[in-house]
C-alpha cells in the first residue's frame, strides 16, 4: 500500500550529516538509483499523475533531473530538454538567475528547445528552497511553453519550495517528505 510504499522509497535515499558545509543533511538519492525496484517505482510514481494529460516534453534539470528527466519522458512517451547550468549548452540560450544559500547561480535553456504552447512538465530529485525550480519555471514561460505541473522524488517542507511553484498555479508533486 501507500505507506509501505512511501518507506520504501524513503528508506532507500541515505542521509549524510554536515554535507556539503555544517548544519545541511544532505538527502542522496543514488542509493534508491542503483535500486533496480526503488528506481522503477519512483519513475512510475513521478510519471503517475500525469499520465492522463497531453505533455510535450520534459524539462529536467541538471544534474540528477536529467537521470529521472530521461526515464520519466520515456514513460510519457515524450522529449526531452535539458535545463542546465550556465555555460554548459552549445547553441543560443536564454538564461535566469536564482538565489542559493550564499549568492546566486544561473540556469540555462536553449532558446529553441520549446515550440510555442509546448506541454511541459518539469522534473528533479530534491525541492528545498524552490530557487532552482521558480528560475525553470520562468525560464520556461519565458520560452513561450506552458508547464503541466512539477515532479519530484523529495520535498523539504520546511524550506517552503513546494508551496512556492503550487502558488504559481504549477500541480506539484512529491513522493517523500524530510523535516
Ligand atoms: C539540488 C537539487 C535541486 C536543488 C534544490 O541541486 O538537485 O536541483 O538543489 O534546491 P532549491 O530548491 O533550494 O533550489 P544542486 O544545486 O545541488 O545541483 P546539482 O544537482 O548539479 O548537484
Ligand atoms: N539541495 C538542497 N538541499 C539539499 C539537501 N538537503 N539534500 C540534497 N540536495 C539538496
Amino acid at each position: 500500500d501507500g505507506e509501505v510504499f512511501v518507506r520504501g522509497l524513503k528508506d532507500l535515499i541515505r542521509t549524510i550529516p554536515d554535507y556539503p558545509k555544517p548544519g545541511i543533511m544532505f538527502r542522496d538519492v543514488t542509493t534508491l538509483l542503483g535500486d533496480a525496484k526503488g528506481l522503477k517505482t519512483a519513475v512510475a510514481a513521478m510519471a503517475e499523475p500525469f499520465e492522463g494529460e497531453r505533455v510535450d516534453a520534459v524539462a529536467g534539470i541538471e544534474a540528477r533531473g536529467f537521470i529521472l528527466g530521461g526515464a520519466i519522458a520515456d514513460r510519457l512517451g515524450c522529449g526531452f530538454i535539458p535545463i542546465r547550468k550556465k555555460g554548459k549548452l552549445p547553441w543560443k540560450t536564454i538564461g535566469q538567475e536564482y538565489t542559493l544559500e550564499y549568492g546566486v547561480d544561473v540556469i540555462e535553456i536553449h532558446e529553441d528547445a520549446l515550440a510555442p504552447g509546448q506541454r511541459v512538465l518539469i522534473v528533479d530529485d530534491l525541492i528545498a528552497t524552490g530557487g532552482t525550480a521558480d528560475a525553470a519555471v520562468k525560464l520556461l514561460r519565458r520560452s513561450k511553453g506552458e508547464i503541466v505541473g512539477a515532479t519530484f522524488i523529495i520535498d523539504l517542507p520546511e524550506l517552503g519550495g513546494l508551496e512556492l511553484v503550487k502558488s504559481h498555479g504549477i500541480p506539484c508533486h512529491a513522493l517523500v517528505a524530510f523535516d
